[in-house]
C-alpha cells in the first residue's frame, strides 16, 4: 500500500544520504531483497554477503540477516560502520556453540585443524583456523584432508556429516543444528516426490542426512537458486527457508516451487520453514535504524583481529 511505498522511499533516501549500502540474505523479506538490489546493494548467500561488503566503498554497511552476518561484516571491515535492522536476530547454530565450551573442545584435540561454519560468534571464529560457508565447506575440507590434516568441524552436525560423506574423511563434530532445516522430514518428502514425479529436489546441507540423500542438488542458497535456472524441470521441491522463493520465482518465472515438508507444531507443515530471526528484519526497523544510527554492531577489536585471519582465508580460498 501507500504506507509501504513511503517507507521504501524513506529508506532509499536515508541509504543515499548516509553513504550506506544494504546487503541482504535470501531468507529476509522480498521487500528488503528488492530494496537492496534497487539501491546498488546486494542479496546473496553468506559467502557472497561477506565478499560484497568487503569490496564495497560505502562507509556504512547495513546487513539484513542475523547477527553472525553483521559481525562478519564488522570483522572484515573494522573501519566501517555496520548497522543491522535489529540486534536481536540470533541463529540456533551460534547459540548452541558457546565460545568457552567450543574452545575446550578444540583444546582437547590440539592435533586437529579447526574449521568453523560462518554461523558462529566472533569469539568462536577467533579460535578457528578456517571459516567456511555452506557454498565452500566441502571444497575447503577436501583441500585440508588432501594435505593430510585432521579436521574438527562445528557447529552444524548435519553439514558435518554431509562433508564426511562427500569427502570420505572422518571429522570431529560439534553437535549443533539449525532449527529450520533440522525439521525437514525424509518420509514426508518421499511422499511429496511420489505425487510430483517430475520435480527436482533441492536441499540445503543444514538438513538431516536422510533428507540430503533424496536431493538432486545440495548447496548453499545461491547454489540452489542457480540450480532452478540450470536444471531442466518445471517443478522444484525445496528444503530450505521459504524466503528463497522470492528470488527463485524471479529467476525462473513460470516454474513451480514447493516447500519440502517439515515437522511443524504437531502436524506436518508445508509452509513453516521460516527462520524466526531472519523474519525480524523489515523495512520499518531498517528505517528506524538509519534514522537513529541505532543497532550498530561492535566486535571486541582483539577478538576481531583473531577472527579476521580464518575469515580472510575463506575469502582467499581458491581450489
Ligand atoms: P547460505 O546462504 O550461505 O547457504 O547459508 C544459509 C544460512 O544458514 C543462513 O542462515
Ligand atoms: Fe541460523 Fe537456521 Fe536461521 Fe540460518 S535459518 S540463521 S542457520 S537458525
Amino acid at each position: 500500500g501507500p504506507e509501504r511505498k513511503a517507507l521504501v522511499e524513506r529508506a532509499k533516501t536515508l541509504l543515499s544520504e548516509q553513504d550506506a549500502v544494504l546487503v541482504a540474505h535470501y531468507y529476509t523479506s522480498g521487500d528488503l531483497q528488492d530494496l537492496a538490489e534497487e539501491t546498488g546493494g546486494h542479496v546473496a548467500d553468506s559467502l557472497e554477503m561477506a565478499r560484497f561488503g568487503h569490496g564495497h566503498p560505502a562507509s556504512t554497511l547495513v546487513v539484513a540477516g542475523v547477527r553472525f552476518m553483521g559481525e562478519t561484516a564488522k570483522i572484515l571491515n573494522p573501519e566501517k560502520r555496520v548497522l543491522m535492522p535489529t540486534l536481536e536476530a540470533e541463529c540456533s547454530l551460534d547459540l548452541g556453540c558457546p565460545a568457552d565450551q567450543f574452545t575446550e573442545f578444540c583444546d582437547a584435540h590440539p592435533d586437529h585443524t579447526v574449521v568453523v561454519y560462518a554461523n558462529t560468534s566472533a569469539a568462536v571464529k577467533a579460535r578457528a583456523d578456517w571459516v567456511v560457508t555452506s557454498s565452500i565447506a566441502v571444497d575447503v575440507v577436501r583441500h585440508l584432508v588432501e594435505r593430510g590434516e585432521k579436521v574438527l568441524f562445528g557447529p552444524d552436525k548435519h553439514l558435518g556429516h554431509y562433508i564426511e560423506r562427500v569427502t570420505g574423511a572422518e571429522l570431529l563434530l560439534w553437535p549443533g543444528s539449525c532449527v529450520v532445516h533440522d525439521r525437514f522430514k525424509a518420509q514426508e518428502l518421499q511422499a511429496l516426490m511420489a505425487e510430483q514425479p517430475g520435480a527436482k529436489v533441492l536441499v540445503h546441507p543444514e538438513s538431516p542426512q536422510p533428507v540430503i540423500e533424496l536431493a538432486d542438488v545440495v548447496g548453499s542458497t545461491t547454489q540452489l537458486i542457480q540450480a532452478v535456472q540450470d536444471l531442466d524441470a518445471d517443478t522444484f521441491i525445496v528444503a530450505t527457508d521459504r524466503g528463497i522463493f522470492h528470488k527463485m520465482q524471479e529467476v525462473a518465472p513460470g516454474k513451480t516451487f514447493l516447500e519440502a515438508p517439515s515437522a511443524g507444531a504437531g502436524a506436518t507443515c508445508r509452509s513453516c520453514a521460516h527462520c524466526p530471526w531472519m523474519a525480524m528484519n523489515g523495512i520499518s526497523n531498517l528505517v528506524t535504524t538509519l534514522e537513529q544510527g541505532a543497532n550498530e554492531i561492535f566486535v571486541d577489536p582483539e577478538t576481531g583481529r583473531q577472527a579476521w585471519k580464518p575469515l580472510k582465508r575463506m575469502l582467499d580460498f581458491n581450489e
